[in-house]
């Protein structure tokens, strides 16, 4: 048995995820996965090479010998992601790198050529698995699930926001497009889809701040090891 605990944080996009996993990151000192980044940093790589979802052989090659790195950001405190040894942060970050990642995520050779990659990020003294299938699929044993949800309208509300301030200019009714459309295919594909593990805490975190819902899971953790 793995003795490095791990705290599994799944749920659909918006759902506050990022935010919680990264104040917890900053209260605990914990190693952070954004899985969720590497499915987008995949889908900017296949994107640079004119692949889709029906090239899955060659994607799934692709996500084998990605030349990926997450860097530490001097200026926001942030992370920043390089592929190919160039800056693809805010690349990352658009809508349309999201519904690629999500078709190319239903793809089952994909997946797996991305496992490794993601359970090697488990060091000690811990580490929060941010994604979709952190507790059921790539790490089954961690100490702690918690699976984040939100409502539709909210969850476009917040993408919304964090895009604005991101300077990416989107609008709201065709974001709750996206959102619902990229949740349905998340959560109906039939490999690891986005469901909670049965062994997790569902927390609904409509219309709670984000701090309430940091004390939920940092009190849920605390009550299976030691935090600082
Ligand atoms: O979390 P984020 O919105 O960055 O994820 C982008 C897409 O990557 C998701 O919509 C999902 O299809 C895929 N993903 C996944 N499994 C993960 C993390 C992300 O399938 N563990």
């Amino acid at each position: 048995m793995n003795p490095v605990p791990v705290l599994a944080v799944d749920g659909p996009g918006g759902s506050g995820k990022g935010t919680v996993c990264r104040l917890v990151q900053a209260r605990t000192g914990w190693h952070l996965l954004d899985s969720g980044a590497i499915y987008r940093a995949l889908a900017v790589a296949a994107g640079h090479r004119g692949m889709d979802d029906g090239d899955g052989d060659a994607v799934a090659e692709l996500a084998g010998s990605l030349d990926l790195s997450f860097e530490p950001d001097a200026q926001g405190g942030g992370v920043r992601v390089i592929l190919d040894n160039t800056d693809v942060t805010e690349e990352l970050r658009s809508e349309g790198t999201g519904s690629l990642a999500s078709r190319l995520a239903a793809i089952a050779s994909v997946r797996d050529a991305l496992l490794e990659r993601q359970r090697a990020f488990r060091k000690p003294p811990g580490l929060i698995a941010d994604g979709r299938d952190m507790g059921t699929v790539v790490f089954p044993d961690a100490t702690v699930k918690v699976f984040l949800t939100a409502s539709p309208e909210e969850r476009a509300r917040r993408r919304h926001k964090q895009l604005k301030e991101q300077g990416v200019n989107v609008n709201l009714p065709g974001l709750l497009q996206e959102i619902a459309e990229r949740d349905r295919r998340d959560s109906s594909r039939s490999v690891a889809p986005l469901m909670p593990a049965d062994d997790a805490t569902v927390v609904d975190t409509t219309g709670r701040s984000i701090e309430s819902v940091v004390d939920s899971v940092l009190g849920l953790l605390g009550r299976q090891c030691r935090i600082r």
